[in-house]
Formats: C-alpha cells, sequence, structure tokens
C-alpha cells in the first residue's frame, strides 16, 4: 500500500482505487454515485457538459448510453477527446478521467436495451434528443403512434447506443483540513500508468 497525502493506494494502476471510491460513494447519503459530468468540445472549439449516467465501468472503460443524434454525439464526431467529472460531496472526493471517446457495438447497446423499462424504450424512440420542439405533446403524440406499431416489442432505434470512454488520466481529490486537499493524478504512459502527487 502506498499514501499520497490522504489518499491509500493498492496496486499499480487507478482502477481500484475507482472502484472503492465508487463503492464508498454508494454507502452515502447521495445513494447514487453514478451520475456524471461528462465534457465534450466540437471542431468550433465551442465545449459543452452534461450529466451522464456511469452504467459499466472496468479497465477497458466506462460506459454510458445515448441518442447517437444528440448534441453530445456530434461533438464526439468531431472530437472523440472526452471529460468525465464525478462528485461525491458526502464523502469529500471528486475524480476526473480524461479519454478518447468510442462507441459500443451494436450488440452491447442491444443488450442494454431491451433491460430498459418499457417507457424509456420508446422514449428512445419519440425524442429527438437535442432537437427544438414545439410542445412536449409533440412527445407524447409519437408515443402513442409507437404504441401501436411496436406493441410490447420495442426494438433498439438505430439512433441509440452507449459510448466507452477509454481513460488516459486520472485525478482523484480528497478533501483535506485548512484546504490542504489530497490530489492524486495517474498518467497513462505506454502501457503503465504513473501515480503523481499534484499541488492543491
Ligand atoms: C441525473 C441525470 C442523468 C442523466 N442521464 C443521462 C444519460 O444516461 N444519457 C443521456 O443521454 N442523457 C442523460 N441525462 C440528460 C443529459 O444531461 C442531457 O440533457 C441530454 O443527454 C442532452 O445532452 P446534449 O444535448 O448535450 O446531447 C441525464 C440528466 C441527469 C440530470
Amino acid at each position: 500500500m502506498a499514501l499520497y497525502g490522504d489518499i491509500e493506494v493498492r496496486g499499480d494502476n487507478p482502477f481500484l482505487l475507482f472502484d472503492e471510491w465508487y463503492g464508498d460513494a454508494a454507502g452515502g447519503i447521495s445513494g447514487d454515485p453514478s451520475a456524471m459530468v461528462l465534457s465534450t468540445s466540437g471542431r468550433d472549439g465551442g465545449v459543452s457538459s452534461r450529466v451522464v449516467l456511469l452504467k459499466e465501468h472496468c479497465p477497458g472503460g466506462f460506459i454510458f448510453y445515448t441518442n447517437y443524434d444528440s448534441h453530445k454525439a456530434a461533438q464526439l464526431a468531431d472530437n472523440l477527446n472526452t471529460a468525465l467529472l464525478f462528485y461525491w460531496p458526502h464523502r469529500g472526493r471528486q475524480v476526473r478521467i480524461e479519454g478518447i471517446a468510442e462507441k459500443v457495438s451494436a450488440e452491447k447497446s442491444e443488450e442494454y436495451f431491451i433491460s430498459r423499462p418499457y417507457g424509456s424504450r420508446l422514449g428512445a424512440w419519440a425524442s429527438r434528443q437535442s432537437s427544438v420542439i414545439k410542445s412536449p405533446a409533440e412527445i407524447t403524440d409519437r408515443i402513442n403512434t409507437l404504441k401501436s406499431r411496436f406493441g410490447s416489442e420495442v426494438p433498439r432505434p438505430p439512433h441509440w447506443g452507449g459510448y466507452r470512454v477509454v481513460p488516459c488520466l486520472f485525478e482523484f481529490w480528497q478533501e483535506g483540513v485548512n484546504r490542504l486537499h489530497s490530489r492524486l493524478r495517474w498518467r497513462k504512459v505506454g502501457e503503465e500508468w504513473h501515480a503523481e502527487m499534484v499541488a492543491p
């Protein structure tokens, strides 16, 4: 075990620590640690952030699901560089991740899509995410039409699926006394992960 300020680290990569902190965050009052801020940027240099839910993570990457016609997807089509941010205030912790996004396979998106509730599956067809609408009735009308079109078997829309963010940088931030917070950064160099402390 190594100690970086107030952060205890086991192993030679950031994934074990992420798992540990993710588990700790789930045990707190906020309940759901999976909400993360996803930042993307387009060809014009504009940057955009929004919350999405982390559905799966492993050393291979961090997966979320969304609409492939959305604003975020348009920015990802321009630029695959992505940042993720978790903030777990009840633990005094923040985790920043930077990496490259890629689409998950159609089979993987399919597998997750069919596990979603009926209403969410219809919603994925009905809502053209990020497009301008005149009123919410546009979407409810479309849902009613889709109900009779699909019945109970709602297939995955081709414009809906997952992205996997493959990390090349992590930063773990632990709140400390007198603003002497601990910051531990892991950078991927070749196939190895290097840990270094950063001033708060
Ligand atoms: C708690 C929370 C969870 C969300 N989860 C997702 C999600 O998993 N996928 C998604 O596409 N949008 C999710 N959203 C909505 C996004 O924040 C955003 O409004 C939407 O994806 C459109 O973003 P865009 O126009 O930048 O593409 C979530 C919002 C909140 C507040």
